[in-house]
């Protein structure tokens, strides 16, 4: 599903070129989950952007769904976007025009799908929204804007959900809720699932633990030596 060839990133910044991506290869099979873990600032949204075509690496290769992004122009990336990918995104990045509701369906209704408003609804029922779908971001706490974000995302079934930190404004209760419906979902449909996250508890309910550290991979295991390792140090 998700295939990093030696991927590098570097952007410019007022005090520089940064070097966020060094030459980071890593490969994701369909139906996965896999939680990214590594400290602030380790790349680690910055990998899911470029996984998810909105960011063009300075070097190497990105195939994802079979399509090599390399090559392709924004409106082909924007169309690749639309079928495959759903992506939540660490600061939401809602329409603040739109109401919940429309931020969800909106997407869904280019896409083409007729009941873009009914299943935008369901989903946001679902993230225990169903009283909120009228409400601009604005009027929604961080909370509610995240759970907005993450129907917004998991509305299209996609193939392949990237979401960056998205129980991160969540308390405890909901954010175990939303998880649950997450996984619940992400099973039920074989949806490849790329969650970052800094949750030691989250991470262990995915399969695979990858651990990024200064843009590149530390360590890429199994979930249960990473709760394993993660219990042994509670103690
Ligand atoms: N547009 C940009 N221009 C220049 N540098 C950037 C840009 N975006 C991110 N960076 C830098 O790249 C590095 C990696 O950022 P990234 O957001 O990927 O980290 P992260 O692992 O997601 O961190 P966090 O856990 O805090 O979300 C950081 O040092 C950041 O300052
Ligand atoms: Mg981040």
């Amino acid at each position: 599903m998700i295939e990093l060839d030696n991927l590098d990133l570097t952007l410019s910044s007022q005090a520089g070129p940064v070097h966020i991506l060094r030459g980071l290869s890593l490969t994701i099979d369909a139906g996965e989950t896999v939680s990214v873990v590594g400290p602030s600032g380790s790349g680690k949204s910055s990998m899911m952007m470029v996984v998810g075509g909105l960011e063009r690496p300075s070097g190497g290769r990105v195939t994802v769904a079979g399509h090599n992004l390399g090559g392709m122009s924004e409106d082909a990336l924007a169309t690749f976007r639309r079928d495959n990918v759903g992506i939540v995104f660490q600061d939401f990045h809602l329409i603040p025009t739109m109401t919940a509701l429309e931020n969800v369906a909106i997407p869904l209704e280019f896409a083409g799908r007729r009941d873009a408003f009914e299943r935008a609804a369901e989903c946001l029922r679902q993230v225990g929204l169903g009283e909120r779908l009228s409400h601009y971001p604005g009027q929604l706490s961080g909370g509610e804007q995240q759970r907005t974000a993450l129907a917004r995302a998991f509305a299209a079934e996609p193939k392949l959900l990237l979401a960056d930190e998205p129980t991160g404004n969540l308390d405890g209760a909901t954010g175990q809720h939303v998880m649950q419906l997450l996984f619940d979902l992400c099973r039920q449909d074989g949806t490849t699932l790329v969650l970052i996250t800094h949750d030691e508890d989250i991470a262990a309910r995915c399969a695979r633990r990858v651990q990024l550290v200064d843009g590149r991979i530390l360590d890429d295991g199994h979930a249960t030596r990473a709760a394993a390792e993660h219990a042994a140090g509670a103690r």
